[in-house]
């Protein structure tokens, strides 16, 4: 609980626009990990079921736009049949999507 105090007045005293990178990590490890893995790379029980790429793998950072990502983020994502593979993150802001937009960027292998 005592965390939660400064948080709060952290919170109200920050303009609500500017996202912080942490939030973007927060937002991935919370909504995206579970199937993309912590390191992109997909390496998850249901991130190998479900067929997630490696995104540490420059080729597949370089065959997805941005738009993409944010569009599969806000929208969700279905295969070519239809099957949703991602559900949208319910309530996400459009700052949110653009910093996790940034954060799977930074998965890409130099
Ligand atoms: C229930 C598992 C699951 C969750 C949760 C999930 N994804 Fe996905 N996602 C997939 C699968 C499966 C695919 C299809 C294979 C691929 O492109 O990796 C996919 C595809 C994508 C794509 C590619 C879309 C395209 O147009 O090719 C992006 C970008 C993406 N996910 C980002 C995210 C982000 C960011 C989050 C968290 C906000 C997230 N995913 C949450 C399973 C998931």
């Amino acid at each position: 609980m005592k965390k939660v105090i400064p948080m709060i007045v952290a919170a109200l005293a920050l303009p609500v626009l500017v996202v912080q990178a942490q939030d973007a990590k927060a937002i991935y490890d919370k909504e995206c990990a579970k199937c993309h893995g912590a390191d992109g790379k997909g390496e998850t029980k249901m991130g190998k079921k479900m067929g997630a790429k490696d995104y540490t793998d420059p080729k597949v950072q370089e065959a997805i736009k941005d738009e993409a990502i944010f569009k599969a983020i806000k929208e969700g994502f279905k295969d070519k049949d239809g099957k949703v593979l991602m559900k949208p993150v319910e309530g996400i802001k459009d700052a949110e999507i653009k910093a996790v937009v940034a954060y799977m960027r930074k998965f890409k292998k130099q």
